[in-house]
């Protein structure tokens, strides 16, 4: 059973500026929630219960949204809303959030090693918040799948377009079963000629702790981070790391834009306003190709 999990939020966010400048980006809105508590939610569907958020200056509102908050809970008391009171309180009790800050920022594997003394010698799980996966079987869950079978790290990977390959890692793998593959290789951001696979490695994984050792000996690369696919690039040398096409569609919130066709999909999806946005939408693409 894979109780903890690790939620990197320490990033500046910089490709969200200037609405980033005041705002975690893990706050910003994907239609009426945070993106973070997407996250959270996928985490505690699976029975999950303690997150370790690692955070930075800038990001108490994140601590803020998964705290309670007494005088709201007692506004909307006041105002009989009782929808809304309980939407508020099965936030805070979503799950165990606790906090270690990532004094700097130096790359996401980094990151991930600032948690190793709260996840301690046991498996575990990372999600990378700005991948919102929409899935049947949360994305998380099919990984925990994978590695109950092999009791290995496991990687959700998806395949990409040729002209994405360059922006991910990319896995060179034989299938051992049913959209499973034993990764004999692993390149960050390849060259589309010498990327040995269209599958990329997207935002869920589930790590042995071994993995902390080879961060902890990884050197910072050229821009001075530490990355995460060094560290399991070191620990394929010495176990095997599964990967797992997962079923599902992922949203990249990482950008505006896709933070846009996120809150888009999702609110077409969304049994209360989804037909009165189709019809707005039809009735805006319809005027702009007039
Ligand atoms: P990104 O590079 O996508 O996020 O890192 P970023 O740095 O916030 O975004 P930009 O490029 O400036 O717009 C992937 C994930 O790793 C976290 C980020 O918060 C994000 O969730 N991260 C990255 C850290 O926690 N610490 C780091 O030092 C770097």
């Amino acid at each position: 059973m894979i109780r903890k999990a690790v939620i990197p939020a320490a990033g500046w966010g910089t490709r969200f500026l200037p609405a980033t400048k005041a705002q975690p980006k893990e706050t910003l809105p994907l239609f009426d929630r945070p993106m973070i508590h997407y996250i959270v939610e996928e985490a505690a569907a699976v029975g999950i219960r303690q997150i370790i958020m690692v955070t930075a200056l800038g990001k108490r509102a994140i601590e803020d949204y998964f705290d309670r908050s007494y005088e709201l809970e007692q506004l909307l008391q006041a105002k009989g809303d009782e929808k809304r009171l309980a939407e508020v309180r099965r936030i805070s009790e979503m799950a165990e959030v606790v906090y270690v800050r990532q004094r700097e920022q130096l790359g996401l594997g980094h990151a991930i090693l600032t948690a190793k003394d709260l996840v301690g010698n046991e498996p575990f799980a990372v999600f990378l918040p700005d991948d919102v996966v929409e899935a049947k079987v949360p994305a998380i869950r099919q990984l925990l799948d994978v590695y109950e079978r092999y009791r290995c790290s496991v990687l959700a990977v998806e395949r990409v377009p040729d002209c994405d390959v360059g922006r991910y890692g990319i896995i060179q793998g034989r299938e051992v079963g049913e959209r499973t593959f034993q990764i004999e290789r692993l390149v960050e951001k390849p060259k589309l000629n010498e990327a040995p696979s269209n599958l990329a490695v997207i935002g869920r994984y589930i790590l042995t702790p071994d993995v902390f050792a080879m961060l902890e000996r990884a050197r910072p690369g050229a821009i001075g981070e530490i990355q995460l696919t060094d560290g399991l690039e070191a620990l394929l040398g010495q176990q095997n790391i599964y990967a797992y096409e997962y079923e599902g569609v992922r949203h990249d919130g990482g950008t505006p834009l896709g933070l846009l066709k996120a809150s888009v999909a999702i609110a077409l999806n969304r049994p209360d306003v989804g037909g009165e946005f189709r019809q707005w939408l039809h009735g805006l693409l319809a005027g702009a190709s007039r």
